[in-house]
């Protein structure tokens, strides 16, 4: 029996498949490549000395899909193959909508099919909007996200609870990231935006690395104990193991629908996490203050307790092993 890993050769998808090989779980992945590099794959084997199935195909692809439940003893499917880039998202609503929504209805509507109905899906601290207040349980409401790309997490997990309210066989984890950073600590695999990076730690390790002049901290006037907006980064190994952990609570539990943070619990500033890289490896990070950025909200972070008392999952590597890893990564490219 197979874990089925869609979006599996991308940031998340690879680290995830490397802890489930190391966990001794047979994965297949499929992947058509547009925002990851057929190299990932062979670097996954490198690091784990483990072999697996992949298919070069586009998931919403259901007939192509379907070829994949014919061929294999599917028992759970993790998806990772979502659009990320919130800018992007803004100027390709249609896109995002397509390939985050409709693919997961191809997806889901497969698994039906084939009777599989074990699935956990990627969501985004980004459904929780603007929280009232930190640190954020899932019990916080959700909704007011301010993008496509926020909203397609909001959707999806909708459609998830409806999924499960129509047919309770269903065992269906939705785990909400917060900030993904750093990388495999072997540097073999990790994050690589296209162009310039949104996101805060592949901006800053591009500027550390003298490939972008200066960072722009986006506004110094938020209500954070230095103004700058206040995150909760976490290591993406850690988020790999959490997925890990909650594929044996599904096994363990057979029928269910379960939330869960997947944060550190800490939240850091924007100027926090420079200087956390620059004493981590010794660079400089040039920066200026800059406007704040459409849409940032002040503070983000995890109450992660639900996923540690119910799933035994925390958090365990330190913001140096974060921006250690991150730049470890991208100075070997
Ligand atoms: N920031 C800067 N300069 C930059 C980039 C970011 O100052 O060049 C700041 C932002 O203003 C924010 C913090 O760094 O305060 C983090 O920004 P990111 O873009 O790295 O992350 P976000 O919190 O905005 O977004 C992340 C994910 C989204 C997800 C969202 C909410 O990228 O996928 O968290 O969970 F939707």
């Amino acid at each position: 029996m197979a874990i089925l890993l869609p979006g599996g050769a991308g940031y998340i998808g690879s680290h995830t498949a490397i802890e489930l090989l190391n966990a001794g779980k047979e994965i297949i992945i499929i992947d058509n490549f547009s925002n990851s590099k057929p190299e990932v794959l062979e670097k996954i084997k490198e690091i784990t000395g483990k072999d697996f199935k992949f298919y070069e195909i586009d998931y919403l692809n259901r007939k192509k899909l379907e070829k994949v439940f014919e061929e294999n003893e599917i028992e759970a499917v993790l998806n990772f193959a979502g659009y990320k880039a919130v800018g992007e998202s803004v100027k390709k609503p249609i896109e995002y909508y397509t390939n985050n929504i409709s693919g997961a209805l191809v997806l889901l509507d497969t698994m039906k099919k084939y009777n599989v109905k074990k699935f956990i899906f990627s969501s985004s601290a980004t459904v929780y909007g603007e929280p009232e207040k930190v640190p954020i349980t899932e019990e916080f409401k959700t909704g007011g996200t301010t993008n496509p790309y926020g909203t397609t997490k909001l959707f999806i997990e909708q459609i998830l609870k409806d999924i499960y309210k129509s047919d309770n066989s269903w065992d269906i984890c939705i785990l909400r990231y917060f900030n993904p950073v750093g990388a495999h600590e072997s540097g073999l695999i990790g994050e690589e935006p296209q162009g310039i990076p949104n996101n805060l730690m592949p901006y800053i390790v591009r500027v550390a690395a003298g490939k972008l002049q200066e960072l722009s901290v986006f506004g110094n006037d938020y209500p954070t104990p230095d103004g700058t907006g206040v995150r909760d980064y976490i290591h993406v190994v850690d988020l790999a193991k959490g997925h890990v952990l909650a594929l044996k609570k599904l096994d363990e539990e057979k029928q269910g629908l379960f939330i869960y943070n997947l944060g550190t619990g800490k939240g850091y500033s924007v100027l926090d996490m420079v200087k956390a890289f620059e004493k981590a490896t010794g660079k400089n990070v040039p920066y200026k203050i800059a406007p704040r950025r459409e849409g940032d909200i002040a503070e983000c972070y995890a109450n992660p307790k639900k996923a540690e008392v119910e799933l035994g999952w925390k958090a365990e590597k330190t913001l140096e092993d974060m921006c250690r890893d991150s730049w470890n990564y991208i100075s070997r490219q």
